[in-house]
């Protein structure tokens, strides 16, 4: 039998890589409320992990880019203190080109990947913070670190996910609370079509994406690039980050802005 370790919030577990974590959380123990907008296979999902996990499985049906919707996940994480975990994996692709931009779809995605994410992750910021414990899992992508025009706010909506990550964990880490950005490359879920035409090489399955997250956060990482072999690369990124931060914001202008 395994350990009780509380109840796992998972948004996006109808689908893709949120699925993933609902099983494998479901194996580690963990009893889940699983959020998502497709009612019928949020109820599949939940009779089949309760049955083979002999997990406790809720659901809740919500839109989170809907105010009501996102108000009862919000309500939720705020009220229920068996919740120990927060997988925050609802999300889109959508808009295309900006110059070519459909307003209410880059609008509509906005509110999934930033919007709910961000009230979802302050909700259980605080209350786990109360706890002294818990944790904050959020998918951002290797989006996050590349130029795209094709997908600019989608990237765009990934490095704030990033960001914010990096931020919320030096906010919650004093007060108990383990924050982890996951950047997947290319995995095969029906977000991109399973990968059709992408080069095999470049994609990965989504259940070893999961495994490997999972081995992240247990290693407690902040930062989670599972197809990057050298961790030093991105330690490089960051620390060049931080040098910049003494010379971002002084009182003159750098000698070469002078005016004519
Ligand atoms: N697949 C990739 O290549 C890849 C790479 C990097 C990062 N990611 C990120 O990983 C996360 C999961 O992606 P995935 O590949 O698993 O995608 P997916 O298979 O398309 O699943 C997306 C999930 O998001 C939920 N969702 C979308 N809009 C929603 C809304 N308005 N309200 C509530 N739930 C909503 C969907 O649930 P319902 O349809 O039931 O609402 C679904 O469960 C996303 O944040 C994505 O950006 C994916």
């Amino acid at each position: 039998m395994a350990a009780h370790l509380g109840t796992a919030l998972i948004t996006g577990a109808t689908s893709g890589i949120g699925e993933v974590y609902a099983d494998r959380l479901a194996k580690r123990g963990y009893d889940l409320v699983l959020v998502g907008r497709n009612a019928d296979k949020l109820q599949a999902l939940t009779a089949s992990l309760a049955s083979t996990h002999g997990v406790a499985v809720e659901r809740i049906v919500a839109d989170l880019g809907e105010t009501a919707g996102l108000a009862r996940v919000e309500r939720r994480l705020e009220t229920d203190a068996s919740i120990t975990l927060l997988v925050n994996s609802a999300g889109l692709v959508s808009g295309g080109p900006l110059s070519a931009g459909n307003l209410d779809d880059l609008t509509s995605m906005l509110t999934v990947n930033v919007i709910a994410l961000t009230r979802l992750a302050s909700v259980a910021a605080k209350a786990f913070a109360a706890r002294q414990q818990g944790k904050i899992v959020n998918l951002a992508s290797a989006m996050a670190f590349i130029d795209t025009p094709a997908a600019a706010a989608y990237a765009a909506s990934k490095a704030y996910v990033l960001n914010l990550s990096l931020s919320l964990d030096l906010d919650v880490k004093p007060q108990g609370v383990e924050v982890q950005a996951v950047l997947p490359g290319y995995t095969r879920t029906p977000m991109i079509s399973g990968g059709a035409g992408l080069p095999d090489e470049a994609v990965m399955d989504v259940d070893a994406l999961v495994d490997a997250a999972l081995a992240g956060l247990d290693a407690g990482e902040l930062v989670t690039i599972p197809s990057l072999e050298s961790p030093a690369l991105y330690e490089n990124w960051y620390n060049e980050r931080l040098a910049l931060q003494p010379h971002l914001s002084l009182s003159k202008p750098a000698a070469r802005y002078a005016a004519a």
